[in-house]
């Protein structure tokens, strides 16, 4: 099969809720990530033959296929399409592997892959709200799943949400609240490290005055943690080892052979191994365990063989039942923080996890990355890139 590469990759910093890409159109926040891509490659954007974008939410500035909208935004060519996609907390992680797939068949070339969110702006879940569809006339649906016949059928009338599943996780381990905010001030720590040492520099396009990820926080404590709310009465979930709410954007320029040597690119990354799997839609968020043994078991590979794990923080007991399955060590896993620390603009995150993800293997030397991510409706997406400078 034709080889994918990754010719460059970057992102916007990560705004915190209400900060500073907060009154960022969403199409704007995404131009400056598809922009950023195309002006440090040097690449002739009339070359490019698709740019695919995740996004989840997609109403308000976030609607009418989005991606397209921000390629425009970039002052791009009208000729150069633009999609839209929604793998959940994956889209822009599926992004990158529908852009590879692409590659692989010799169907496309060059292709701009990433995501883009603003969750100020539009609330998470906004799509699948009451209001849509109240207002065209259909509130007997409104809860998409528990409204169908087919899926009541299968899972009956139980509360489907993320907050449930990052619970159901912790008591299913036995991960205690004290467990989970050792892990989320750790992501905290590792993130300012990061910050501290450069670490993101190569991969942060600044916006306006902002430079750094907004949601990092410096001499948090355990006992500081402690005192948060747990967000269900009797449960372990805070605020403090969930995802934060964020806004951003990253974009990555995904290029088959022909058109490296067309191009004269030189390619940072290849991309070693795609796959997606299934799981429990209720646990919801423990997609990762699976998917990571399929593609373990499909790309011939064992876990020493990757020089560095990211899985996405959507809550801490997720990142900590993988390892605990799937045997990985810790000091390999999110070694510059995570969505707890960094944020999870959810569109994005799959396009940023992958940019930090190269970058650290490039920083230390490192050959082989896995990258995974839990996703609504049970799912994972894996993604093992091999480095090649
Ligand atoms: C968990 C969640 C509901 C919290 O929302 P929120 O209450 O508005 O969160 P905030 O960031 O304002 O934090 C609440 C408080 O905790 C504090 N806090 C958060 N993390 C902290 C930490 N590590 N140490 C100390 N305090 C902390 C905040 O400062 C804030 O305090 P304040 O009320 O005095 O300002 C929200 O972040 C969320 O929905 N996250 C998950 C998103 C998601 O589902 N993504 C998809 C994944 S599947």
């Amino acid at each position: 099969m034709a080889e994918a590469y990754i010719i460059d990759a970057v992102r916007t910093p990560v705004g915190r809720r209400n900060g500073g890409l907060s009154g960022e159109h969403p199409a704007d926040i995404g131009a400056h990530a598809i922009k950023g891509l195309i002006d440090r490659t040097g690449i002739d954007p009339s070359a490019v033959d698709d740019c695919i974008m995740g996004c989840l939410d997609t109403v308000g500035p976030q609607s009418f296929d989005v991606a397209r909208t921000a390629w425009l935004a970039a002052g791009l060519p009208e000729s150069i399409p633009g999609v839209t996609i929604d793998r959940q907390c994956g889209s822009s992680q599926q992004a990158v592997s529908f852009a590879a797939m692409g590659v692989m068949a010799g169907v496309q070339d060059l292709v701009v892959a990433g995501g883009l969110q603003n969750m100020s702006m539009i609330p998470i879940q906004s799509s699948g709200s009451v209001m849509d569809h109240a207002l065209i006339g259909h509130p007997e649906i409104a809860d998409p799943l528990t409204t169908s016949k087919g899926w009541t059928a299968r899972y009956g009338d139980q509360e489907i949400s993320q907050f449930r599943g990052a619970e159901l996780i912790a008591e299913k381990w036995g991960f205690s609240r004290e467990d989970l905010e050792r892990f989320a001030l750790e992501s905290h720590e590792r993130a300012a490290r990061a910050q501290d040492e450069g670490r993101f520099d190569n991969e942060i396009l600044p916006y306006g005055e902002i430079s750094q990820d907004e949601g990092v926080r410096r001499g948090g404590t355990l006992e500081k943690m402690a005192q948060l709310k747990a967000l269900r009465p009797g449960g372990v979930i805070t605020a403090g080892v969930a995802s934060q709410i964020s806004d951003g954007a990253a974009a990555l320029l995904i290029a088959g052979e022909r058109a490296v040597k067309d191009h004269g690119l030189e390619p940072r990354a290849r991309i070693h191994h795609i796959s997606v799997r299934g799981d429990d839609p209720i646990y919801m968020l423990l997609g990762p365990i699976a998917a990571t043994k399929y593609a373990l078991e499909k790309s011939g590979m064992a876990i020493d063989d990757i020089d560095l794990f990211e899985c996405n923080e959507a809550f801490a007991p997720v990142p900590m039942a993988w390892m605990a399955e799937c045997a990985v060590p810790s000091e390999k896993v999110n070694v510059n923080g995570g969505a707890i620390a960094l944020g999870h603009p959810l569109g994005a995150t799959g396009a940023r996890l992958m940019t930090t993800l190269l970058n650290e293997l490039e920083r230390t030397g490192g050959r082989y990355g896995l990258q995974t991510m839990c996703e609504g409706g049970g799912q994972a997406n894996v993604t093992i890139i091999e480095v090649l400078r």
